[in-house]
């Protein structure tokens, strides 16, 4: 019963049919259409008109007692919104129509006066800029929720001695907690990328009307003052045919999602047989209908896979954006579908990120072994050439060449090797020589700024509180 009559096909449309006799096509209405996604703007679509009324009513150009009727059909829309009970209608094209055709129905003609010095152009820019403003400070929140996961393992983990890889390929040892601190770096970038993002978006389009402005002596400043934006737009056909905001907000979620994927795959490997670094309870995984042995990540997997959506949704609105000439064009309709599914995939993504976080159980024992392998301290060897044997770095790097072939022959580890093995290299080297094989030893020692040492970790950990997770 709400949500306004559905006009028959054959009727003009009842917001711009003047010039029209007949209806559109059934496939125009459905091309036409955005509804059924744009109905998400509705909380935003109403705060706008009822900033814009007030401002009407203030500035003389729409009467005390229009405006009130035009809030109080506003305010009973908003509840039935809420409620449930409002029916969106295809027939209305749009939130900005289905709103003001419910309007019409509950005061009549008056309600026609709220669209005066306004057009669907300027207040669909404005309805997506509160709507994107509200989920950035939504996101923000997740993600440094998921700094504070991170932090707060980091901290346990600071002395948790594991291998660190370049070409996945065991290179030397670093600490658990050093690994995790580097998405917390990671994260804090892409939270600068969403403020700035935020503070660019945060200009009012409202009162650009349809492209070129208004004969009708509004007041975009109050506007803007009311719905939180920091000033209007200054140039209205700019306002009206700029989409900057949302492919900001898209690059930013993009690459978010690729540092997701990242962790994403690391914790797959973690979890898999050949790593076993970690495990998963099995409240992020799942089993197998057929092998009854299996446990699989398939949160991380389903992470690491949502960064092709959230790379395409950029690409998308891009692709949308490229040579459209000023200033609105119907393609920019299509703005709202990538917008919403990359927002809706970083949200759980990053929910999804902070449960395995806090899921996670790091298996010490196995850590620890995997960093004793691959001749993982080598580089502490030809180091401790340089530094206590006088070697210049390039005979130490190749004397230890020679020394974890040896390690390879007999199939022992470097700190097995006997010292008459190592000096039948480098007759220079001492039994002291064992203390920096050890990985923890080797972890110990990586003292320079940003460093794995875990004590270093431990006030970066710190630092990383102050910097992120303290409110100024
Ligand atoms: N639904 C439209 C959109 O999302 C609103 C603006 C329509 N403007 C117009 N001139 N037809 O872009």
């Amino acid at each position: 019963m709400t949500g306004g009559k559905e006009p028959t096909a054959s009727a003009a449309n009842t917001h711009w049919g003047g010039r029209f006799t007949a209806g559109p096509a059934e496939i125009m209405r459905r091309i036409n259409a955005s509804i059924e996604f744009d109905k998400r703007l509705w909380a935003e679509d109403i705060a706008g008109s009822q900033a814009h009324c007030a401002m009407l009513v203030a500035q003389d150009i729409l009467s005390a007692q229009d405006g009130a009727a035009i809030q109080a059909g506003l305010a009973q829309i908003k509840a039935e919104i809420e409620s449930g009970q409002f029916v969106f209608s295809e027939a209305h094209e749009d939130i900005h129509m289905n709103v003001e055709a419910r309007l019409a129905e509950l005061i009549g003609p008056i309600a026609g006066r709220l669209h005066t010095a306004r057009s669907r152009n300027d207040q669909v820019a404005t309805d997506l800029r509160l709507w994107l403003r509200a989920t950035i400070e939504r996101i923000d929140r997740a993600m440094r929720e998921l700094q504070q996961a991170l932090i707060d393992r980091a901290e346990i983990e600071a002395g948790t001695v594991m291998p660190g890889f370049t070409h996945l390929q065991i290179a030397q040892p670093v600490t658990f907690g050093h690994h995790l601190m580097a998405y917390v770096e990671m994260i804090g970038r892409d939270r600068g990328r969403l403020a700035d993002c935020r503070r660019r978006l945060n200009e009012s389009p409202l009162g650009a009307a349809a492209l070129a402005g208004t004969s009708f002596p509004i007041d975009r400043h109050a506007t803007a003052a009311t719905l939180g934006f920091a000033r209007p737009m200054a140039n209205s056909l700019d306002a009206v045919s700029d989409r900057d905001f949302a492919v900001e907000f898209l690059a930013a979620a993009a690459l978010t999602g690729t540092h997701l994927s990242r962790f994403a795959e690391e914790i797959v490997l973690w979890c898999s047989d050949g790593f076993g670094f970690i495990a998963l309870s099995d409240a992020f995984t799942t089993g197998s209908s057929i092998m009854p042995q299996k446990r699989n990540p398939d949160a991380a997997e389903l992470v690491r896979a949502k960064s092709g959506r959230l790379a395409g949704s950029l690409a998308a609105l891009l692709t949308v954006m490229k040579g459209l000439p000023l200033a609105y064009g119907k393609d920019m309709q299509e703005d709202k579908i990538p917008v919403f599914e990359a927002a809706d995939a970083l949200e759980l993504c990053l929910a999804a990120a902070i449960g395995m976080v806090r899921d996670m159980r790091p298996d010490r024992e196995k850590l620890r072994a995997a960093a004793g392998r691959g001749y993982s301290t080598a580089t502490d060897l030809a180091d401790w050439l340089v530094r206590a044997a006088g070697l210049p770095f390039r005979q130490a790097h190749h004397a230890t060449g020679e020394i974890v072939k040896r390690a390879e022959q007999r199939g022992c580890t470097l700190a097995e090797l006997p010292l008459a093995e190592l000096q039948a290299v480098e007759p220079a080297i001492t039994a002291a020589v064992y203390d920096v094989l050890r990985p923890e030893c080797s972890v110990a020692s990586r003292r320079s700024f940003g460093g794995t040492a875990p004590d270093l970790v431990r006030a970066a950990a710190a630092a990383a509180r102050q910097s992120y997770l303290v409110d100024e």
